[in-house]
C-alpha cells in the first residue's frame, strides 16, 4: 500500500516536469529524409525527364500497391531513371494504402524541394525514391528513429529494455517467416502494469533471411536509441519496427505473438530496496507537490463544471506528441494551434446561435476569440480515417496556400476525436446568398460581378499552377465562394479533399465528391478528376453568376433541365442575352458579358481536352478583342428532364467519399 502510494507520488510529480521538456524534441523528426548521401543535394528540374519519370511513378505505385500493400519499380530510361517503392503498414486496407502513398508522393516536392533522393515516413505508409538503383539490394538506409518522450522509471530500465528486445525478436521472427512480411505482438510489463505492442514489417520482396537480418539490424539499435522509452520506432527503406504501450494497429489479438510474462523474483526485491532508498528521503518533498497537484486538479474540475461543459475530450499520447512537435515547428509562423477550451469559449460551447452552416466536411461556426478577432470554425466530421502525422502534414500544406482569393487558414485545434480548422471570418457569407436572391442580387452590379469572376479565376489559377502543391479543388460551387467586407471573393474548402481520403485510384473511383450540377462528366462517370474538372465547375459557376440561376434544380425552359444545355442552345441560336440576369436592369456591358458567356461555354465543354486551363481563362477574361474559339457541345447536353436522375445517388456529399489526390500534370 505504502509502495503504491509512493509510486503514485513519483508519477504525479514527474508528469508536469515531462510536460515541459522543451529542451528535447518530443518526437524526432521522422517524417522524411531528403538527401541521404553526402555532398550537394541532387535536385531535379520541374520540366526534366526525371520529373516526368517521377510523375509516372507517383501515378503507378499507389495504384499497384492497393492490391498487396507494396509496389516497387524503375521508371524511365537511364540516365534519368527514377527508382521507387511504396510500402503500407500491413493492417492498412488497399484503398487507404493507395491514398497514403499518393499523399506521400504528392507531398514530396514540397517537403524535399525537388530532391532526387527522398524517403517519407507516415504512420501508415512510407515512400522512397531515388535516381540510383536501390531496389537491387536490401539496404535499409536511410533510417529514422523516433521515440516517445516518456520513460519507464529509472530502476526498471534494464528489465524493460530486455522485454522490448525480446518482443521485437519474437515479432521479427514471425514477420520474416510470414509471406506478407508483417507481424504484430504484445507483452505485459508487470512492474509498471503496462502492455507493450510491437509491429515489424519488411518489404515483401525480401526473402525470409533478408528480412530477418534487416530487422536484426534494427533491433540491434534499440538499446542504444530507445533505452527506457515507453514507445519508439526505427524506420528504414526495407524494414521497420515500432512499439508502443497502446495499440496503434488494427489486428485481432489472435494474430499477435504474445510473450509469456517473465517471472523473476530477484528484480522484485531489488526494486523494493531501490524504492525505499530513493523514496524515503524525498517523500516529504513530494507530499508538498502532491498537495499542490491535487489542489490544481480539483480547481480545474470545478472551473470546468461551472462553465457547464460536459468535459474536454482527452488526448491520446500520440496526439500529445504530435501537438508538441508541431508547437515547436510552428512557434515562429503565423499558423496557430488553438486549445479546445479557447474554441469552445469563442463559440458559446458550439451553440446553435453561432452555427453558420453545415457543409459536407462538417459544421461551421462563427466565433470570437479573446481580443475580438472573428473567425470561422470548421468542425470536421469525426471519423476522418487519417493518421495524425498525415493530418498534420496536410494541414501544414494547406496553410501554405496563401492568396488574396483563398480564405486563409489561421490555425487548427486537435483534441481527441475533434479536428477543427480555424479560418478568417468573411462578413458577407457566400456568393449563393446573393446571386440567387432577387433583392440581394441587385447589390452585385456588373462591375462587382466581374471582380468576383476574376477573383475566383485568379484563386483557382494559383491553386492549379502557382502554388507548389497544384491542388485540385474538386467541389467548387457558389456556396464555397465567400465574400469579404468589400465583396472580394475568396475560395473556401480548398485542400479539404486531401484530408478526407479514402480512395485515391484515379481510374476506378465509384464514389465521387462534389456537388450535383457542378461535376465534370469524366469525374462523375469515371472518377477522373484533374484541373480540367475544376475548370468545368468554374464554367458552371460563371453561367450562374451571369444568369442568376441555380444549376441544380434548373427546371424551367421546357426540355432543358440543366443550365449548361440551356445556355449552349441560346448561344447557338444567337439569343444568349435571354439568359442574362435581369435584376440589375437591362443595361449591361454587352461585349463584356457576351465574352463571359463564351468563356463559360468553353469551360463546360464535354471533352476535358477541349476546355481551356485557368491561365487561358484569366487571359481570355482580361483581354479585349481576342478572338475566342467557338464552344463545342457541353456535357449533359442531351440529358432531358425525364432521364436525369432525381436523387443525387452517387454524388454523395459525405466526407467519407472524398478521394485524396492531387494531379501533378497541369494539363498545359
Ligand atoms: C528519458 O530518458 C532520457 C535518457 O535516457 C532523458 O534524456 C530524458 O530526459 C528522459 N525523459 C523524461 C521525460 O524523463
Ligand atoms: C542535403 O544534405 C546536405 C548534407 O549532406 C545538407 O547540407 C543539405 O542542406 C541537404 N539538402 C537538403 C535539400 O536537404
Ligand atoms: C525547361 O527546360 C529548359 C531546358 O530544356 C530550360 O531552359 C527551361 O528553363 C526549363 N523551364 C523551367 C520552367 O524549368
Ligand atoms: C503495375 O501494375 C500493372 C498492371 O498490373 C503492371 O503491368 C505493372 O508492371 C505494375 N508496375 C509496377 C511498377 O509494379
Ligand atoms: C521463423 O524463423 C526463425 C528464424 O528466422 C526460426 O527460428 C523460427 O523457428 C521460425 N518460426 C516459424 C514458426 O516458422
Amino acid at each position: 500500500m505504502l509502495l503504491l502510494f509512493l509510486l503514485f507520488l513519483v508519477a504525479a510529480t514527474s508528469s508536469p516536469a515531462s510536460g515541459e521538456g522543451e529542451a528535447e524534441p518530443v518526437v524526432n523528426d521522422f517524417s522524411h529524409v531528403c538527401n541521404s548521401t553526402d555532398g550537394p543535394p541532387q535536385l531535379y528540374l520541374p520540366n526534366s525527364t526525371f520529373a516526368a519519370n517521377l510523375a509516372a511513378m507517383s501515378a503507378t505505385l499507389p495504384r499497384n500497391a492497393s492490391a498487396t500493400g507494396f509496389s516497387a519499380g524503375a521508371f524511365g530510361r537511364a540516365p534519368d531513371t527514377a527508382y521507387g517503392l511504396g510500402l503500407c503498414r500491413g493492417d492498412i486496407p488497399g484503398d487507404r494504402c493507395a491514398a497514403c502513398l499518393a499523399m506521400a508522393f504528392n507531398g514530396a516536392p514540397d517537403l524535399c524541394r525537388d530532391s532526387k533522393d527522398v524517403i517519407i515516413f507516415y504512420d501508415q505508409c512510407h515512400v522512397r525514391f531515388y535516381d540510383r538503383d536501390f531496389l537491387a539490394g536490401a539496404r535499409n538506409a536511410p533510417k529514422k528513429v523516433a521515440h516517445n518522450m516518456n520513460n519507464v522509471s529509472a530502476w526498471n530500465v534494464a528489465e524493460f529494455d530486455g522485454l522490448v528486445t525480446r518482443l521485437a525478436n519474437a515479432v521479427a521472427d514471425k514477420a520474416s517467416n510470414a509471406s506478407t512480411k508483417y507481424a504484430t505482438g504484445q507483452a505485459g510489463f508487470a512492474p509498471e502494469k503496462i502492455n507493450l505492442f510491437g509491429l515489424a514489417q519488411c518489404t515483401p520482396d525480401l526473402t525470409a533471411a533478408q528480412c530477418r537480418s534487416c530487422l536484426a539490424g534494427i533491433i540491434g539499435e534499440i538499446p542504444k536509441s530507445l533505452s527506457g522509452r515507453l514507445g519508439g520506432r526505427i524506420l528504414g527503406v526495407r524494414c521497420n519496427y515500432r512499439y508502443e504501450k497502446d495499440t496503434f494497429f488494427h489486428t485481432t489479438t489472435d494474430d499477435m505473438v504474445t510473450l509469456a510474462p517473465l517471472l523473476s523474483s530477484s528484480t522484485g526485491s531489488k526494486n523494493t530496496l531501490w524504492i525505499v532508498a530513493i523514496a524515503v528521503p524525498v517523500a516529504v518533498l513530494l507530499c508538498g507537490f502532491l498537495a499542490c497537484f491535487l489542489w490544481i486538479r480539483t480547481r480545474r474540475r470545478r472551473v470546468a463544471n461551472l462553465s457547464g461543459r460536459v468535459g474536454i475530450p482527452t488526448m491520446s499520447m500520440e496526439m500529445e506528441q504530435v501537438l508538441k512537435l508541431w508547437k515547436i515547428e510552428e512557434s515562429d509562423s503565423e499558423f496557430s494551434l488553438y486549445d479546445f477550451d479557447q474554441i469552445a469559449d469563442a463559440t458559446g460551447n458550439f451553440s446553435d446561435d453561432c452555427k453558420l452552416g453545415q457543409g459536407g466536411f462538417g459544421a461551421v461556426y462563427m466565433g470570437e476569440l479573446s481580443g475580438g478577432i472573428e473567425v470561422a470554425i470548421k468542425r470536421l466530421s469525426t471519423g476522418s480515417v487519417q493518421g495524425l502525422m498525415e493530418f498534420k502534414t496536410e494541414i501544414q500544406l494547406i496553410a501554405k496556400l496563401q492568396h488574396t482569393n483563398l480564405v486563409r487558414l489561421l490555425g487548427c485545434c486537435l483534441q481527441a476525436e475533434e479536428k477543427m480548422l480555424i479560418y478568417e471570418y468573411m462578413h458577407n457569407k457566400s456568393l449563393d446568398c446573393f446571386i440567387f436572391d432577387s433583392t440581394r442580387g441587385a447589390i452585385l452590379n456588373w462591375e462587382r460581378r466581374f471582380t468576383i469572376i476574376d477573383g475566383i479565376a485568379q484563386g483557382l489559377l494559383y491553386m492549379h499552377k502557382h502554388s507548389r502543391l497544384r491542388v485540385v479543388h474538386r467541389d467548387l460551387k457558389a456556396s464555397n465562394i465567400l465574400l469579404d467586407r468589400d465583396m472580394n471573393p475568396k475560395i473556401s474548402d480548398f485542400g479539404l479533399a486531401r484530408i478526407f481520403c479514402s480512395n485515391t485510384t484515379e481510374a476506378n473511383t465509384t464514389r465521387v465528391m462534389g456537388t450535383h450540377g457542378y461535376i465534370a462528366p469524366e469525374y462523375a462517370s469515371e472518377g477522373l478528376f484533374s484541373i480540367k474538372s475544376d475548370v468545368y465547375s468554374f464554367g458552371v459557376l460563371l453561367l450562374e453568376i451571369i444568369s442568376g440561376k441555380r444549376t441544380p434544380g434548373f427546371y424551367q425552359h421546357g426540355k432543358f433541365c440543366n443550365l449548361t444545355g440551356y445556355a449552349y442552345r441560346l448561344w447557338k441560336e444567337g439569343k444568349w442575352h435571354e439568359m442574362v440576369d435581369q435584376v440589375i436592369g437591362t443595361g449591361y456591358p454587352v461585349t463584356e458579358v457576351m465574352k463571359w458567356v463564351q468563356v463559360a461555354l468553353l469551360c463546360v465543354q464535354d471533352s476535358a481536352e477541349d476546355r481551356p486551363n485557368m491561365s487561358d481563362v484569366v487571359a481570355m477574361l482580361g483581354s479585349e478583342g481576342l478572338t475566342l474559339p467557338e464552344p463545342r457541345q457541353p456535357a449533359y447536353f442531351n440529358v432531358r428532364m425525364s432521364s436525369f436522375p432525381e436523387s443525387t445517388g452517387s454524388f454523395t456529399e459525405s466526407p467519407y467519399s472524398y478521394i485524396s489526390n492531387v494531379v501533378l500534370t497541369d494539363g498545359r
